[in-house]
């Protein structure tokens, strides 16, 4: 389960909720892996207080390259420097507000990779695209594009995260089975381009996930975890998505 607090938090609340999880989680299944994605500003206090402990830190976004004079850039090296095994790449609010193309996405896993960090890649229609029936269009040009700029490798290491961009913090989702059928989709491309790696790359779910409607996603076959965003801010929700996800995800387990 991966948490992506977006632009919320400052360091000091981000640091609290660290330690106030640590300190509970004897509580929750350790079977979970678990991802807290803090803004860039709170990722090396939350990293220490994360140290001993199985929650692993992620950023949100990484720039190119690895150091210069790119005012208000920040690079995977950076990230990975601060504590981070992971980062977001290709979030739907980056493509949207930032202007961020597939090509660029693609550039980004690559240099995540080469900075030594895991990227959790993110792929998602729109309401529009949904509604017009292009989903398997869109996750499969998005997913596809990846191949261009970022080698089989570091493509064997990313999580690919489904979050239909018109779930997302809206309350809405779609029917577990339609993201399942995305999930597989995502399996089925990624297994014509790695062939020998068909069942490795984890694929989550994200969009409006809550301690509520977590276990119909990960129930789901070809799903095997969440990313959340909201419900991600509370540690007690956060726990009780925690203490879920293992007993109610049978894919990992076939
Ligand atoms: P919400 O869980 O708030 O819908 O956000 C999902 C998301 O965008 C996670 O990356």
């Amino acid at each position: 389960m991966i948490a992506n607090w977006k632009m919320h938090k400052t360091v000091e609340e981000s640091r609290a909720f660290a330690r106030e999880l640590v300190r509970r989680m004897s509580r929750s299944a350790p079977s979970t892996q678990l991802i807290i994605c803090p803004t860039a500003l709170s990722l090396w206090a939350v990293g220490q207080e994360l140290i001993g402990s199985r929650v692993m830190l992620g950023g949100q976004n990484l720039d190119l390259g690895r150091e210069g004079a790119f005012t208000g850039a920040v690079s995977g090296y950076l990230l990975h420097e601060a504590g981070a095994k992971w980062v977001i790449v290709g979030h739907s609010e980056r493509r949207q507000y930032f202007g961020e193309s597939d090509s660029l996405v693609s550039q980004k896993v690559a240099q995540a990779w080469e900075s030594h960090l895991r990227p959790i890649v993110c792929v998602g229609e729109s309401l529009n695209d949904y509604r017009e029936a292009r989903t398997i269009s869109v996750i499969t040009r998005q997913i596809e594009a990846l191949f261009k700029e970022t080698s089989r490798e570091a493509l064997r290491n990313i999580i690919v995260a489904y979050e239909p961009i018109w779930a997302i913090g809206t309350g809405e989702v779609p029917q577990p089975s339609q993201a399942n059928d995305v999930a597989a989709l995502i399996r089925e491309i990624l297994a014509q381009k790695i062939p020998d790696d068909r069942d490795d790359v984890p694929v989550l779910y994200g969009g409006s996930v809550s301690s509520k409607n977590i276990h119909q996603f990960l129930s789901q076959p070809h799903i095997d975890g969440a990313l959340v965003g909201g419900a991600s801010l509370h540690v007690e929700e956060f726990l009780k998505m925690a203490d879920i996800a293992p007993y109610e995800n049978t894919n990992q387990e076939q």
